[in-house]
């Protein structure tokens, strides 16, 4: 099924035909990514990153929890990166759309640390029922991440490349995640590969978390329906 994240009305879209279409719905692993070097606008007017990796899979989620919950027990789980550590100062709410000083880099720690505080308040949220919500940076992996993420970067991850897992090495964490009996009631948390960690510290401001949360509500209000 088709499925653009940069798109809100391709998510309604999507949800509405998934919702007529399938009748239960026990995983959801949020993994789209991008990386983008220069700054882009989605047709809705948000910052590319923060749309595919965060604003995307809010709505997804919102738009097919009633479903989730109904299936329960259920798992959702974010793919983050390590790299939202690198958003040190926390989320900038007076400049979410990174409309000033766009740096790919500071797209992509901010995007993922949204996702992380999102995580977080999601599983807050479902703390009394038996839907499940983690988070999982899944490794450095061979993949086309990085198509537009600029010729340095390409070139280190060339050179990087004997170190780096394979897809099916890191899909094998994910996998886990969404199925190991021993995880059944782990929400909340966030892994580094199949190795519970801690997150930044950013990304467990449950403040912000909520913040964030009220901002992407208004921000989706915004659009037309
Ligand atoms: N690779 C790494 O080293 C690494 C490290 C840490 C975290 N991650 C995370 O792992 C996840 C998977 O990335 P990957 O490394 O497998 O990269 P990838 O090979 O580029 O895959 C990215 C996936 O996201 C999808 N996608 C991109 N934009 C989308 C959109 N607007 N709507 C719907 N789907 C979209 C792509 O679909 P199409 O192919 O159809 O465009 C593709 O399936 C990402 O969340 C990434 O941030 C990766």
């Amino acid at each position: 099924m088709e499925l653009d994240l940069a798109s809100v009305q391709s998510v309604r879209d999507f949800c509405k035909r998934f919702l007529e279409e399938q009748a239960q719905l026990h995983v959801l692993i949020n993994n789209a990514g991008t990386v983008q070097a220069k700054r882009r606008e989605t047709a809705d007017g948000f910052e590319m990153t923060f749309a595919v990796h965060y604003l995307g899979p809010f709505l997804l989620t919102s738009l097919l929890l009633d479903r989730i919950l109904e299936g329960a027990p259920a798992r959702i789980i974010n793919v983050s990166s390590r790299i939202h550590r690198l958003a040190t100062n926390g989320i900038d709410f007076d400049d979410l759309q990174l409309e000033k000083g766009y740096s790919g880099r500071t797209a992509y720690a901010q995007s993922k640390l949204a996702l992380e505080l999102f995580t977080r308040e999601l599983a807050a949220r479902l703390a009394d029922k038996e839907v499940t919500v983690n988070s999982i940076h899944p490794g450095a992996v061979i993949s086309n991440l990085r198509t537009d993420a600029g010729p340095l970067m390409q070139f280190l991850f060339f050179v990087l490349r004997p170190t780096l897992l394979t897809p099916e090495q890191s899909a094998e964490a994910v996998c886990l995640l969404a199925t190991d009996p021993s995880l059944s009631s782990v929400t909340g948390k966030y892994f580094s590969k199949s190795e519970q960690s801690n997150p930044s510290r950013q990304a467990q401001d449950m403040t912000a978390a909520k913040r964030l949360w009220a901002a992407t509500e208004e921000l989706l209000a915004s659009l037309p329906t």
